[in-house]
């Protein structure tokens, strides 16, 4: 009779090289972009964007403005019925506000960066869902690492869960410095509100006080 081969233990396939299983880019390091890119090549990146249903209404997409070099930038929501209109953020009331808070600490709008979480207008100014905002905020945070600001300055809800991530709401948190990577950021109250509460406008000024006297002491 015939013997039966006998039959070698399967070896174990090859190892992947280099990595395990690859690498899967966390969602974070998608928000860090090229090395070397611009603010231009992110607008190009951007291009006519389509990605979340907030493109369905918009009439302009409104993109971050002010001088990748600032030292401080703001961060808001989302742009309104102006915003929308003109191509650029914070140009309405909340926006004429934001700009007399910004002179208070002795700078011009020129000297800063303004961005959104969202760069569409939400139908109706609503708050962007948590969806549209993960779409659209690798590109600011794409744009942040770029500037690496001193200090940001995020204003409202928001805009202040969207970029440090946290459960926390506006009210416990404003007022104290908070980290994203490595920068200072400072929550404070939305200027639209103030609009809607003068009476907090004494709070947001504490704040911005706090972001002055920083922006002072770490002069070159
Ligand atoms: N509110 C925002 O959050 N952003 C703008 O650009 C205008 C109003």
């Amino acid at each position: 009779m015939p013997k039966k081969p006998v039959r070698k233990p399967a070896s174990d396939p090859p190892e992947p090289r280099e990595t395990l299983f690859g690498d899967i880019t966390p969602q974070d390091e998608l928000s860090l972009g090229r090395p070397g890119e611009t603010f231009e090549d992110i607008r190009a990146d951007i291009g006519d964007c389509v990605r979340c249903p907030l493109h369905e209404g918009r009439h302009t997409i409104v993109h971050t403005e002010g001088k990748p070099t600032a030292r401080l930038m703001f961060v808001g929501e989302a742009p309104g019925a102006d915003e929308d209109a003109s191509g650029r953020p914070f140009v309405g009331r909340a926006g004429q506000l934001l700009n007399k808070i910004i002179e208070a600490i002795g700078l011009k709008r020129e000297d800063v960066l303004i961005g959104n979480v969202n760069r569409c207008r939400p139908p109706g100014n609503r708050t962007p869902t948590t969806e549209e905002a993960h779409t659209c905020k690798p590109f600011l945070l794409r744009e942040i690492n770029i500037a690496r600001p001193d200090v940001i300055v995020v204003l409202g809800n928001t805009a202040m869960k969207n970029l440090l991530d946290t459960k926390e709401g506006i009210t416990r948190l404003r007022g104290q410095f908070q980290d994203y990577r490595g920068i200072k950021v400072m929550p404070t109250f939305h200027p639209a509100y103030l609009l809607r509460d003068p009476s907090k406008k004494r709070e947001v000024w504490d704040d911005m006080k706090k972001v002055r006297d920083y922006l002072n002491s770490t002069k070159a």
